[in-house]
């Protein structure tokens, strides 16, 4: 048996990245910018054209501006979401509307969208939540019946596939998030797509009042990504991390989610945000390179999880759909405070997430209804490890270390 623990989460830059980011430096060093958004474009995007944001939030602010969405109208979106989704909603003036969860799932329960799409909803955003594809057959269908935008998340899905179909390319438009543990990474930053040449012109116009992030800063997501490496390293993270980790469990905090948890508020600093620089243009053009492979091997590993999990009584895995690139593998369980701290005791890593239930995110409190589905997710959801550095043993750990605590636990 391994005595090396299992990290939750380990990002795939590495020294490709950091080469393509130093050369960045050097005279003459190119902007690569648009190297990278034609990347992304082609390999992932049907060739539709791909602007840099500062954020994914803001790339849904500018899209949702794009689209001429503002006070007064109405956007749908899940209730089980990332907080900062229905924040740039409200940034617009519009008013977001909520779908409950398929329970059991993490997926919106599209069958109730006719019935939340009202006069003033002008556009439904689908969430291809941790890599997997929303059903955008049954959302497109009624987005067009009803005359209303469809917007696709894909911030944790580049590359995935609904039907024979990137994500990103059903919809009118589609946003992404480029942060240091996406399947993608800028080491920081968003994009924004959309077919329509019009709205592209108005957004690249949008993204142009903005300046490029600076030497600094560019300097500081570096190191944060190389920190982060080394601390995922099996050997740095058996040894130093998981004792600490353990350590901060028996006073009742996870310190990673503490760390990388942020405040749920307003969107606030569009005008001064800045948009990735070209050292993060370079790491992301070295980033494309190794995307097909690194997809390839979460969905290898994804699948063979749940292939090892069927069946465990009283642990919920929720569907996935085929074209899913499993940036996470999340499961549900009553007490998964307490499967969590065994998993760690048995040396696997976990996390809670940052998902939430957001259905009383900028809605006037008499007319908020409740999401008792994306409430029970959010207090049962867990992440167990697939991210592509794992082997076939490494799962076969994972799933042998869920079953035994939840043996124990019954
Ligand atoms: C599903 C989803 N949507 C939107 C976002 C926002 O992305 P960003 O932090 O780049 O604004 C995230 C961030 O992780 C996300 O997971």
């Amino acid at each position: 048996m391994s005595i090396l623990n299992i990290p939750r989460f380990r990002p795939t830059t590495s020294f490709r990245e950091a080469a393509a980011f130093f050369r960045s430096f050097l005279p003459g060093g190119l902007d690569r910018a648009e190297q990278f958004a034609a990347g992304l474009s082609g390999c992932a995007l049907a060739g539709n054209p791909v602007v840099l944001a500062p954020s994914a939030r803001i790339a849904l602010y500018w899209l949702l501006n794009a689209l001429d969405i503002g006070p007064g109208d109405q956007v749908v979106t899940q209730a089980f979401n990332f907080p900062a989704v229905p924040a740039a909603i409200c940034a617009t003036g519009a008013e977001p509307r909520y779908i409950d969860l398929m329970p059991g799932t993490f997926e919106a329960d599209w069958t109730t969208l006719e019935g939340v799409i009202g006069d003033r909803t002008k556009a439904v955003i689908a969430t291809h939540l941790y890599g997997n594809p929303a059903d955008l057959v049954t959302v497109k269908e009624v987005c067009d019946r009803r005359g209303v935008v469809l917007i696709e998340d894909c911030a944790q899905a580049i590359g995935a596939t609904a039907g024979r179909r990137r994500v990103g390319t059903v919809g009118e438009g589609a946003f992404f998030s480029l942060g240091p543990t996406k399947n993608l990474t800028l080491l920081g930053g968003g994009a924004v797509s959309t077919a329509d040449p019009d709205r592209a012109v108005r957004i690249l116009e949008m993204a142009s009042a903005h300046r490029s992030s600076g030497v600094g800063t560019s300097l500081r997501l570096a190191a944060k990504a190389a920190a982060m490496g080394v601390a995922t390293h099996p050997v740095v993270f058996s040894a130093i991390v998981m004792p600490i980790l353990k350590l901060f469990e028996r006073r009742g905090t996870d310190l990673v989610h503490e760390v990388m948890q942020e405040k749920a508020g307003p969107l606030t600093g569009i005008e001064g945000a800045r948009l990735p620089s070209r050292q993060m243009a370079a790491v992301g053009v070295a980033q494309l390179t190794r995307l097909e492979g690194t997809n390839r091997a979460r969905v290898r590993n994804g699948w063979y999880l749940r292939s090892r999990l069927a069946g465990v009584p009283d642990l919920v895995v929720p569907p996935m759909r085929t074209g899913s690139v499993f940036m996470s593998f999340p499961v549900l369980h009553p007490r998964r405070e307490t499967l969590a701290l065994e998993l760690r005791l048995r040396g696997v890593d976990t996390d809670f997430g940052f998902m939430a239930d957001c259905s009383t995110i900028g809605v006037d409190a008499s007319l908020a209804s409740p999401c008792p589905n994306a409430e029970c997710t959010a207090r049962e959801i867990l992440h167990l490890p697939v991210h592509p550095f794992l082997k076939k043993r490494h799962i076969d750990r994972i799933a042998d270390a869920v079953r035994d605590t939840l043996q124990g636990l019954s």
